[in-house]
């Protein structure tokens, strides 16, 4: 997907149409103000206090504790963005916002607007990072709790969207034991689980990670089958005895050698005729196309990770390599990523 600009009225099309509109500046000024404007309005509950209501801006100011000033020019900003609807001076939820924003829309992902939020402050000494080359990596940083709450709640909320698609394509019928590497929320492991009768799963994650899935597994009601057990994927065992390992948005944020030691790791702790599952984002290779998405992917895993997203046929090599057989790869209509798996 390319970013693209589109005009409202008959002149802002003629100026696009004849080139005379300076696409940077445009979204340099309105990529960072969309973004800081719709993390702020759900940090501070805009979205979730109109609901389904129409509100002047000071019932809206009074609802989240607020300056009704300062609501005022928010609102503004969010209906310059299309996310409210401005009537009368009353303002309400405009559909991007009823499906995105609130917790009973039709694709709730509001706790991805937090972790992006989040990411905000990552990014911010981007120009330093690329100068230095010298990245101290998200995962060997502290960070509060509130962090890992984001992180985790945004991950898990893809999970609910592509999990069924994903365990759809992968094959363990008679599997008893899954260990989801780096599976943080479990909530892949436990769409596995509810897809296989009799598996159970353990999945291997930072302890702040561990303890973010372990209040999602409960709250899901899965964990009686979604165990955690906490520790560092590099450096401390995996155990031994699995039918199934999954190694889920893990690569991206691994060196080239660490994601060959994953895989032999990943190898010995199979049982016999087991399998291995990589998960991540497509990557189409050195002199691949690169869209929005390919492209900041790039960086965005170089300045949190000093790493990557890894070209698919790498991966396979370094699994064959390692002695997996029978690789199959498939493509996945929810995200843009890639499902790899072989056999031992
Ligand atoms: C991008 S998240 C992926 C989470 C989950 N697999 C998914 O696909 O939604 C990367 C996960 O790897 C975990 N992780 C990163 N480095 C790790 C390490 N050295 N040891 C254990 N887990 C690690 C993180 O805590 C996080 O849960």
């Amino acid at each position: 997907m390319h970013l693209s600009l589109g005009g409202d009225t008959f002149l802002e099309r003629i100026g696009l149409a004849f080139g005379l509109v300076p696409a940077p500046l445009v979204f340099t000024t309105f990529g960072v103000g969309y973004g800081r404007s719709i993390v702020a309005a759900t940090r501070i509950g805009v979205f979730r206090a109109l609901g389904h209501d129409e509100l002047s801006v000071e019932q809206i100011a009074e609802a989240t504790s607020c300056s009704p000033a300062g609501m005022r020019a928010l609102c503004a900003a969010l209906v310059g963005f299309g996310l409210l609807d401005r009537r009368g001076g009353r303002y309400r939820n405009a559909p991007d916002a009823r499906k995105y924003l609130l917790p009973d829309g039709k694709m709730p992902l509001e706790d991805v607007v937090l972790f992006l939020g989040e990411c905000h402050s990552l990014v911010w000494n981007l120009e330093d990072d690329v100068r230095s080359g010298d990245i101290v990596r998200l995962h060997d940083r502290e960070h509060p709790e509130s962090f890992w709450r984001a992180y985790m709640g945004a991950l898990s909320s893809f999970a609910k969207l592509a999990g069924p698609e994903i365990v759809r394509k992968i094959k363990a019928p008679g599997a008893k034991r899954l260990l989801d590497v780096g599976g943080g929320h479990g909530r892949y492991a436990a769409a596995m689980c509810r897809k296989v009768d009799g598996l159970v799963a353990d999945v291997f994650d930072l302890p702040p990670a561990c303890a973010q899935g372990r209040r999602i597994q409960e709250e899901d009601g899965m964990a009686d089958r979604v165990s955690f057990v906490e520790g560092d994927f590099r450096t401390d065992p995996w155990g031994t005895g699995y039918d199934l390992i999954f190694v889920f948005n893990v690569t991206h944020n691994a060196t080239a050698d660490e994601v060959q030691a994953l895989i032999h790791k990943a190898k010995a702790a199979l049982n016999v005729g087991g399998s291995l599952v990589i998960m991540d984002a497509v990557h189409a290779g050195e002199d691949g196309p690169l869209d929005a998405n390919a492209g900041w992917n790039e960086l965005f895993f170089f300045v949190i990770s000093g790493a990557q997203a890894w070209p698919e046929d790498r991966i396979q090599g370094w699994m064959a390599d390692a002695g997996f057989e029978r690789l199959k790869r498939k493509g996945l209509l929810a995200v843009p990523q890639f499902v790899l798996q072989g056999w031992t």
